[in-house]
């Protein structure tokens, strides 16, 4: 994505450089613009030496907006995809609000058609008073989007609202209002398992299995860049995705249990979730001492919840299963479609232990038409969102009845 990053005169101004470099790594081309007090807080040179694009300053004698400063302001609105302001003063928001141009961001704010971001950050009085709050609302009212401030001690002294929100944060949500939304899951609720499940034997022991539940979570992100509502059910110790309402959950009985609690409220599922199979019949409270002759651990099945769920499905609801096997893939994965009554299955060759914590990745999806085209091989992240296009397109047909 070509991105704008307005930077305004707050202490919290140091943190857009982080900001920089981490979407110019995630492959972003970031152009930064500082407003006048903002060059008082960081230079240009940083910011142009770790995006490896120019920094233009406030006005046409400063930075790099030189060159032909009559139009260089509407070529930059054109050039962004979004602009985003990291800090934002309440100066800026004001000027924005009520459309004033007096420097370079505020002008290419005024021209541009892009989506725009606002991360403020000013001490809590300002942040509260009611023409800063005016002035937000406004700025929602134009389609901006707003990352609200955390709470902590300010820069000021002061303990409350308007310290800048995580810079890992405000990424996301950058990647989330630049992204396309998709005609057919914008709005849409969409329910997603993810993870391992852990089956207790003990209170020290658990049954569980290699996988990470990075895939789901890259899925959750890219249905929720893509407009979805989503609902994450996710077992194992990877963080939750920023915006996305997350659950978490143990075993696989857990796990059935939060599905079935949300199922009937959503439009479709997707069960990215290594569930285990079997868990052990006993639970013992007490940590099992180890006993002299060889010793037998009795299993039983665990519920299994594409099939429990399919059972409840409603017209124009969907379900996405997945399937990793280590031979015989594609026939395996038709019989699951079959069995338990799915709309599709995406399937992980885990021949030679691809896939689990595996980088770069291959999915085939096998619908009642048969195999489908491969997608990968993908890191996970751009693998979730081809997934999500190729789903996408498939409701849009569905619904237009092709
Ligand atoms: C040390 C210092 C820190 C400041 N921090 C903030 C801040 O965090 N938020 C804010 O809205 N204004 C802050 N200000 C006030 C702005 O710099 C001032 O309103 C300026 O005119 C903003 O201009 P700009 O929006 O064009 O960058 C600060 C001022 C100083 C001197």
């Amino acid at each position: 994505m070509q991105i704008i990053l307005g930077i305004t005169g707050g202490i919290a101004a140091y943190k857009s450089a982080d900001l920089a470099r981490l979407l110019a790594n995630q492959g972003h081309r970031v152009r930064c613009i500082l407003t006048e007090a903002g060059a008082r807080f960081i230079t240009p040179l940083t910011l142009s030496s770790l995006t490896g694009e120019p920094c233009y300053g406030a006005n046409p004698d400063q930075g790099e907006w030189r060159a032909n400063p009559s139009i260089e302001h509407i070529e930059l609105a054109r050039w962004a995809e979004l602009v985003a302001v990291v800090p934002a003063t309440a100066n800026i928001i004001g000027k924005a609000a009520n459309g004033l141009a007096s420097d370079l961001l505020s002008t290419v704010l005024l021209a541009t058609r892009a989506p725009v971001l606002w991360a403020p950050a000013m001490n809590t009085g300002m942040w509260e008073h009611p023409a800063v709050q005016a002035n937000l609302a406004r700025l929602r009212s134009f389609g901006h989007a707003v990352v609200e401030p955390g709470e902590g001690v300010l820069a000021c002294g002061e303990e409350g609202s308007g310290k800048l929100a995580e810079v890992a944060a405000i990424a996301e949500a950058i990647l989330l209002h630049g992204t396309p939304k998709s005609r057919s899951l914008t709005g849409r609720r969409v329910l997603i398992t993810s993870g391992p499940t852990r089956e207790d034997l003990d209170p020290v022991r658990t049954l569980t299995n290699r996988s990470t539940g990075a895939m789901g979570i890259e899925l959750a992100r890219a249905f929720r860049d893509a407009g979805a509502q989503v609902q994450l059910v996710l077992g194992g110790d990877l963080p939750a995705p920023w915006g996305v309402e997350t659950t978490r959950v143990r075993s696989a009985q857990e796990m059935l249990a939060a599905c079935e609690a949300r199922w009937g409220a959503v439009d479709g599922l997707v069960g990215a979730a290594a569930v285990a199979d079997q868990r052990p019949e006993a639970y013992a409270a007490e940590k099992v001492k180890k006993g002299d002759g060889p010793e037998t651990m009795v299993l039983v099945r665990t519920p299994d919840i594409l099939a429990t769920l399919s059972g409840t499905k409603r017209p124009g609801q969907w379900i996405l299963g997945f399937a990793a096997e280590s031979e015989d893939h594609l026939a395996h994965a038709a019989a699951k479609l079959q069995k338990k009554g799915l709309d599709a299955v995406l399937v992980n060759d885990i021949q030679g232990g691809r896939a689990f914590g595996a980088q770069a990745n291959t999915l085939t999806p096998v619908t009642a038409q048969g195999p489908q085209a491969p997608i990968g091989p993908l890191p996970k992240d751009d693998l979730a969102r081809a997934v999500v296009q190729w789903w996408g397109h498939r409701l849009e047909a569905r619904e237009s009845g092709l």
